[in-house]
């Protein structure tokens, strides 16, 4: 699959990321120089889907050491950012086993990172390939595509590989509020048909859709899920319908740590979010607002997990356990 933009990219010795907040209307870059500002990239989703921020995590942590910095207190800082996503802590703290604060080693560890998520995408993509049959229709919510990743994608890699074989299917995208990443980023960078979050029922009762395939920012060791806010509701919706639900994730977001999906932090987003769009106010202000960034699909709801060393089906413990040894 040729990718035509670059999510980011480390170059002079500088982290260089595509401004996901500007698209589709417009493709910028900017350049970064200190872990901080790259931490605020992170938090103000310039970079966003979790395997990309563990990525820019890293490159933050090599920015850091080439600075002389102090090493624990950035991963501290970058930690601090997002807390959702596994990956961002677990890019983190895989440098921070490194115990050395040679920029090189750093560097090293952060470009290893980046090469095997680029790897870990295309396997992924590769053993979802084979859940797609031609003349079928498949949804996806948010963007878990190389807009996510520093590849081709998790859940997109999927669509991406079966087009790559010849296969004959349509891809909707929900538009999924409030930040639009399904609207925004996976019709740009897929040219996907385009619903509004509320029609997905709808759809499911016409026989319009036939499988959902989705990213994750952390599964629990008993395969509950954590993706968007909204990916709980189509997985209730799909299970209702007999439809399968795929969660694709490399197994850097598989948390073992978090026995399962009620003990994870669900981050919550500022409430501008919900009552704005591009900065126009769409409810009476001062008006209160819940902005949950994520939700957890409970393992019952997903037909499979796929990841890079291929497919799971329940019970996910021992396959998840099995995979990270
Ligand atoms: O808030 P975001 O845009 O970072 O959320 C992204 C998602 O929920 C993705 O589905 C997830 O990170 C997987 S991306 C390969």
């Amino acid at each position: 699959m040729n990718i035509k933009f670059k999510t980011l990219e480390w170059k002079n010795n500088q982290l260089i990321l595509l401004d996901q907040r500007k698209l589709p209307a417009q493709e910028i870059y900017h350049t970064y120089q200190t872990y901080q500002e790259v931490g605020l990239a992170i938090k103000d989703m310039v970079v966003r889907g979790a395997p990309a921020i563990g990525v820019a995590a890293g490159y933050a942590m090599a920015l850091a050491a080439l600075k002389s910095e102090d090493l624990l207190q950035a991963a501290t800082y970058l930690k601090s950012m997002r807390p959702t996503a596994v990956n961002l802590a677990w890019a983190v703290e895989r440098i921070l086993k490194l115990r050395s604060k040679n920029p090189q080693d750093i560097l090293n560890a952060a470009k290893a990172i980046e090469a095997e998520d680029v790897e870990m995408c295309k396997l992924m993509g590769k053993w979802g390939a084979d859940l797609i049959e031609n003349g079928k229709t498949y949804l996806t919510h948010c963007n878990a595509g190389a807009l996510a990743t520093a590849g081709q994608g998790t859940a997109l890699s999927v669509f991406y590989e079966a087009k790559r074989q010849g296969k004959t299917f349509q891809v909707i995208s929900s538009e999924t509020r409030p930040y639009l990443q399904g609207a925004r980023l996976t019709c740009w960078e897929l040219s996907t048909t385009l619903i509004t979050d509320n029609m997905v029922a709808h759809l499911m009762k016409l026989g319009k859709i036939h499988g959902v395939f989705v990213g994750s920012d952390r599964i629990a060791a008993n395969g509950d899920v954590a993706n968007k806010i909204g990916t709980y509701g189509v997985a209730t919706l799909a299970k209702a319908h007999a439809i399968p639900f795929y969660a694709v994730a490399p197994t850097s977001t598989i948390d073992l740590k978090t026995p399962s999906g009620e003990h994870i932090i669900i981050e919550e987003r500022p409430p501008e979010e919900v009552t704005h769009l591009h900065g126009i106010p769409i409810a009476p202000a001062e008006i209160n607002v819940f902005n949950y960034s994520f939700d957890v699909t409970p393992h019952e709801l997903v037909s499979a997990i796929i990841t890079e060393k291929g497919v799971a089906k329940k019970p996910f413990s021992e396959k998840l356990r099995g995979w990270l040894k």
